[in-house]
């Protein structure tokens, strides 16, 4: 791809921060726009001396269309990745309006500013959410779509305002990216993910335990219908979901038009594997004992990649024991 200039909402959080590293590398400028809600600034200096060279750093919130306007005007910006957006399930259900403000308003604002400021090619996070709890697995991108929670309804707004947009304005050229269950950590064991409070997602909340900063881990019941009753996802490697946007914009300079494609590994795997292979690989005990199911987990849920693939030219080449061992690596660095 040649390089140009990518502007990046939500570019010091988790997902955001990692495909920051890679557009560098891949000699793109970076311009990061992020209100710091969830991330920390000090990202940014992480960022540098991972690979040698800086993003842009804005502070500001994604719904100021005229601040998006000014950086649009004022840089020679030709794609935008969208991360910036809240995330977790259950803060979504407490306060919506939050999250259809931030994440839906928030879209609307980017695209208003793009669209006056003739950029028109957009890489969008989307979710596995959107297919709520699917009739079978692998899941096709041709799944019938469900949201059983704001963040997951704000997920689905977002998705069909896009598509609204390319079929009023076929010029545009959209990405709208489905993760699966990201986990891992930079390599170097200077970024990942730091979610304030007690993590929600299995990943963090393992390795803090296994740290000692938490109590037991929780395995949220042991009698779904999957092989040993834990539940199944299917978890990809930050990294390798961050080389996704790269290839995605690849694409989109290659194919105009709009693409929907779930980013997952396409293997299923359940809590207890989990477990087992952060124990062997980190060669520690992980304490955990098993509880009763959570309410509004599905039982299965992993991804069918053959669209990454055979479109973007992708796919997920980090083990779950190289997840494991980089999860780790990060929980310790943060602990000094
Ligand atoms: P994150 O919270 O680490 O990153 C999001 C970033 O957006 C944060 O740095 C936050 O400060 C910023 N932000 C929030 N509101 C903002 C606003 N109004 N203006 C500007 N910046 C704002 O989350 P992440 O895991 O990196 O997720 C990135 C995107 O991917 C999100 O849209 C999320 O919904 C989506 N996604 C995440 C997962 C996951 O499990 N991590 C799964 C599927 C989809
Ligand atoms: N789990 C535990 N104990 C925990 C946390 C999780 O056993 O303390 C289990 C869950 O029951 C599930 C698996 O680990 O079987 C993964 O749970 P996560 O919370 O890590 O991830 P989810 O698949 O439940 O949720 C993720 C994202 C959501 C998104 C959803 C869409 O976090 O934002 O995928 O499928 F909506």
């Amino acid at each position: 791809m040649d390089t140009s200039t990518i502007l990046v909402t939500g570019g010091t959080g988790y997902i955001g921060s990692h495909t920051c590293i890679l557009l560098l590398e891949a000699g793109h400028d970076v311009i990061v726009v992020d209100n710091l809600r969830n991330s920390d600034v000090a990202v940014i200096d992480r960022i540098e001396t991972i690979c040698g060279r800086r993003p842009l750093f804005i502070e500001g919130d994604v719904r100021d269309t005229p601040l998006l306007e000014d950086i649009l005007s004022n840089h020679p910006v030709t794609a935008v990745i969208h991360f910036a957006g809240l995330k977790a399930v259950g803060e979504s259900v407490s306060i919506p309006l939050d999250y259809y403000s931030t994440n839906v308003g928030g879209s609307i604002s980017l695209l208003t500013a793009m669209q006056n400021s003739g950029v028109h090619t957009l890489v969008f996070s989307s979710s596995c959410t959107v297919y709520g709890d699917p009739a079978s697995v692998p899941i096709r991108e041709d799944f019938p779509r469900s949201a059983t929670n704001p963040y997951g309804a704000s997920k689905l707004m977002i998705e069909d305002i896009l598509s609204g947009l390319h079929t009023s304005e076929p010029g545009w050229q959209i990405a709208r990216l489905r993760y699966f269950n990201p986990v891992g950590a930079h390599e170097s064991g200077l970024i990942g993910e730091d979610p304030i409070g007690t993590p929600n997602n299995l990943m963090p909340y393992l390795t803090q335990a296994t740290a000692g900063l938490r109590g037991e881990l929780n395995v949220f019941g042991s009698d779904y219908e999957t092989p040993d009753g834990t539940g199944v996802r299917d978890y990809i490697h930050v990294a390798d979901l961050a080389n996704g946007h790269v290839a995605a914009l690849d694409y989109l300079e290659k194919q105009p038009g709009m693409v929907t494609v779930n980013l997952g590994t396409g293997n299923g795997v359940s809590v207890l594997e989990v477990i087992r292979t952060f124990e062997a690989v980190n060669q520690c005990k992980v304490p955990y004992r098993i509880v009763d199911r959570r309410p509004g987990d599905i039982a299965r849920c992993w991804a069918d990649t053959r669209l990454a693939n055979d479109l973007l030219g992708w796919k997920a080449l980090h083990s779950l024991e190289d997840m494991c061992r980089d999860s780790w690596r990060w929980q310790q660095s943060q602990q000094g």
